[in-house]
């Protein structure tokens, strides 16, 4: 893993989340080099002052997050959940309120790439699998934390999209199901701003993230370059991908009090990719 990404390009971090409590969905993540965006994010929220629930269905991915705060100083606690179960969820918001006494931040990391079938070669159980962990999940982690974000008044979420939802892709149930984030996103802050609550959505676009590369060089039999180089082709920003650290940046804006007014905002975070037409 280069500087940059280790560090997450800044030299000092600190104070913006200063005793804010996160949960972070999906803080553990895909075997590989680079680091992915909620494991990023986990992370960056620590800096920040943030006590962060590590929540992942794989604990031991969540404890390696947990690891790497505590080393720099910072206060975690991993935590395992399965989000596309509501029973799951409730022991999650029951969790950190037990230990920590209430939510600031709810960050939805969750999301599964889809990768090489076309529409009519879905099988039914997979597009429902896409639905249940892109989308069901979010919507039952937003309810099992909403309640006590609004009795307090306060509270941040942040839902992972894409810019597949926006843009032409030819995964469309990936894209169906983070069109449905977005839709989610919008509907959750417009019903949640009288309360305090601020919703809203970050739309990565192509990222050098684990998930996204080795994913694929596992799944087409490539090399890292031969994945890497289309991707960096595509995307306008000079210096090709963005990483998880560009997305835990966005999400520490969007969480702290710097975006007090922002909510229902879907924000690409891609290099000017969407706002590309043709
Ligand atoms: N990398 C990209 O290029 C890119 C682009 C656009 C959007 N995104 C979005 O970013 C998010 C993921 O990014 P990442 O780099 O952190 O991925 P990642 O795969 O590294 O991390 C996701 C984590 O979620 C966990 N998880 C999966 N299913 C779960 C479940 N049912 N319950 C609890 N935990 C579960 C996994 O174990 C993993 O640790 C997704 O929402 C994805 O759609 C990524």
């Amino acid at each position: 893993m280069g500087d940059r990404l280790k560090e997450g390009g800044r030299l000092k971090d600190g104070g913006r989340l200063k005793d804010k409590v996160a949960i972070v969905v999906g803080a553990g993540q895909s075997p590989g080099e680079t680091i992915g965006n909620g494991r990023a994010t986990a992370i960056q929220f620590a800096r920040e002052g943030a006590r962060v629930l590590l929540v992942d269905n794989r604990l031991d991915s969540a404890r390696e997050t947990q690891s790497i705060i505590e080393s720099e100083g910072g206060q975690a606690l991993a935590f395992e959940a399965d989000i596309t179960g509501e029973e799951d969820c409730r022991r999650m918001a029951g969790h950190c309120l037990e230990t920590w006494g209430r939510i600031d931040i709810l960050h939805n990391n969750v999301g599964i790439g889809e990768r090489g079938k076309g529409f009519v070669d879905i099988a039914g159980e997979d597009w429902e699998r896409f639905m249940n962990v892109n989308l069901k999940g979010m919507y039952l982690s937003c309810k099992t934390v909403i309640p006590s974000m609004i009795e307090r008044r306060a509270g941040v979420i942040i839902n992972i999209s894409s810019i597949a939802s926006l843009i032409s892709t030819g995964a469309v149930a990936y894209k169906s199901s983070k069109a449905g984030v977005n839709a989610l996103t919008q509907g959750l802050a417009l019903e949640c701003a009288p309360h305090g609550v601020r919703v809203n959505a970050i739309l990565p676009g192509l990222m050098d993230t684990p998930m996204a590369v080795e994913g694929r060089m596992r799944a087409y039999h490539q090399t890292r370059e031969e994945v890497s180089a289309p991707r960096n082709e595509r995307v306008p920003l000079a210096g090709g991908m963005g990483t998880g650290w560009d997305v835990a940046h966005a999400a520490v804006f969007l969480a702290s009090e710097e975006a007090r007014f922002i909510t229902g905002v879907l924000l690409p975070v891609d290099g000017g990719q969407s706002a590309r037409v043709g």
